[in-house]
């Protein structure tokens, strides 16, 4: 009697796991209908935030209304800060094409405590690091470097009047408090490179990563339109007409008719994206709650935890780990993205690399081949989620733009013009599996002929190199 009490208990388990995995099937493998209701969202959003209306995306101008030739020549560093890391570039720029002659690149992990904005020691910290490879570089700080150019990639959201400066708008990632909330960061920047002794240091440039990471492979491909980050953060820049850029300066005068805009698309606000209750605790644990809601089911900062929050309630409903649940899988931030990815990206027969990481991160041993494929499967659809979520705002984008992949049916007889995107950060660059899911999800959103016209090119240390460029022509345009 008792055994098949057991049993019955056992397939009643099975099937109300089924019935909680099909909740996320369903929601999390967003039907194309719903995801052209994105998409459209993400053109009305963009529209209003080009005018200056309440209700749509930040729409940042950038004043790179001239991009770089690729023959730019010179002796500059790039400083990059936007996410867990901190990295300061020596950059010889060559002849031909983007080329470069020479590249170091030094990494920190940024300290904990520099989060806290407000103890208004992060950009002393990015000063000194700096400082560091300029010395390393140019030993002694005189000669061609006592006026050193040191480009800024900053990837928050800052609104500027020129090429040069950013008011910082409001943090974003991980990063809080309100230190230099409407304040200069260029001049910030200067003031901490001067104390830690680089006072003629000139800083022709700051950027946001999307805007640096499309000039980057503007370079050597000139069809590049969108410049993309999906990594911590995600985030879309792209070349827009000035003239339909309402909250341009008065009085200014662009040199070309086109600059790129930095969307801010992490805000992309919509009842249409498809969240679940794991998504609202995801929201109010965060840094940020209420805002980035796109961003939460996006990019990398949170896919490990919105993994990790439904395999916590399958553990509890359904005794997903047997009948207690396993104490590390309540901890908050638990599982990071680069887990989720190695769960994901697991092919062999025994789903081995699987148990390895219940084993070491969540302390779960002993695991059936039926209870890692259930891991495994929740983490392919977080991904998924995420892959089709950014089809459906880059099909925005290309809508915007007038490409005909954005209209979803486009390109059955007439030639589709070919785009490129230009793509950087980890969640792209480190997981295959996310890049075939958002090449699939591209094909449903935009149709096959005309998502083939569409090329996602990774642009590797895009966030320095368009830097680095971009600002070897902002100090040869003001010195002209
Ligand atoms: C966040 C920032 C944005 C940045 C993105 C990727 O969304 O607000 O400026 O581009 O992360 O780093």
């Amino acid at each position: 009697v008792l055994l098949a009490k057991k049993l019955r208990d056992a397939t009643d388990r099975d099937k109300r796991r089924e019935a909680i995995l099909d909740e996320y099937r369903e929601l999390f493998n967003t039907p194309v209908l719903r995801l052209h209701a994105l998409r459209d969202a993400v053109v009305e959003q963009m529209e209003a935030g080009l005018a200056g209306q309440p209700g749509g995306l930040m729409m940042l101008p950038s004043f790179v209304d001239v991009l770089p030739s690729g023959h730019e020549r010179g002796d500059c560093y790039a400083i990059d800060l936007g996410g867990t890391n901190l990295r300061v570039a020596h950059v010889r720029l060559g002849e031909d094409r983007g080329s470069t002659e020479a590249m170091h690149i030094r990494e920190w992990c940024v300290p904990p405590e520099h989060f806290d904005t407000d103890r208004g020691t992060l950009l002393r910290f990015v000063a000194r690091c700096t400082a560091e490879v300029v010395r390393e570089h140019c030993p002694g700080g005189g000669g061609l470097h006592s006026r050193p150019v040191i480009g800024f990639c900053f990837s928050f959201p800052v609104e500027q009047t020129a090429l040069d400066n950013g008011k910082v708008l409001v943090w974003t990632k991980n990063f809080r408090g309100s230190y230099l909330l409407g304040q200069d960061v260029v001049a910030a920047l200067r003031s901490e490179l001067a104390a830690e002794g680089l006072p003629g240091a000139v800083v022709p440039a700051v950027m946001n990563d999307t805007v640096a990471t499309l000039v980057a492979l503007r370079y050597r491909e000139p069809h590049t339109a969108l410049g993309i980050i999906l990594g911590t953060g995600t985030n879309c820049a792209y070349l827009e007409h000035v003239a339909a850029i309402g909250k341009l300066p008065a009085g200014f005068r662009p040199r070309t008719p086109s600059m790129v805009v930095n969307t801010e698309w992490a805000d992309l606000a919509s009842t249409h994206l498809p969240s679940c209750t794991e998504d609202l605790w995801v929201d109010c644990s965060s840094t940020h709650p209420g805002f980035g809601l796109f961003e939460k089911q996006v990019s990398g900062l949170y896919l490990g935890e919105v993994a990790r929050r439904i395999l916590l309630r399958l553990a509890e409903q359904v005794d997903l780990f047997g009948s207690a649940v396993p104490g590390l899988l309540a901890r908050h931030n638990r599982l990071d993205t680069a887990h989720l990815a190695a769960v994901d990206e697991d092919d062999s027969p025994e789903l081995s690399g699987v148990a390895a990481v219940l084993e070491e991160v969540l302390g779960v041993r002993g695991t059936s081949r039926q209870q890692r494929q259930t891991v495994q499967e929740v983490c392919q659809l977080v991904c998924l989620r995420s892959a089709r979520l950014c089809a459906a705002a880059i099909a925005g984008v290309l809508k915007r733009i007038g490409h005909p992949g954005g209209n979803g049916t486009a390109g059955q007889d007439v030639p589709v013009p070919r785009v490129v995107v230009a793509v950087d950060g980890s969640v792209f660059a480190k997981y295959p599996k996310y890049r075939q899911r958002l090449g699939a999800a591209l094909a449903d959103v935009c149709g096959q002929v005309a998502a083939a016209s569409i090329e996602m090119q990774l642009a590797q240390d895009g966030s320095v190199l368009g830097t680095a460029g971009q600002s070897s022509k902002g100090v040869r345009a003001k010195t002209l």
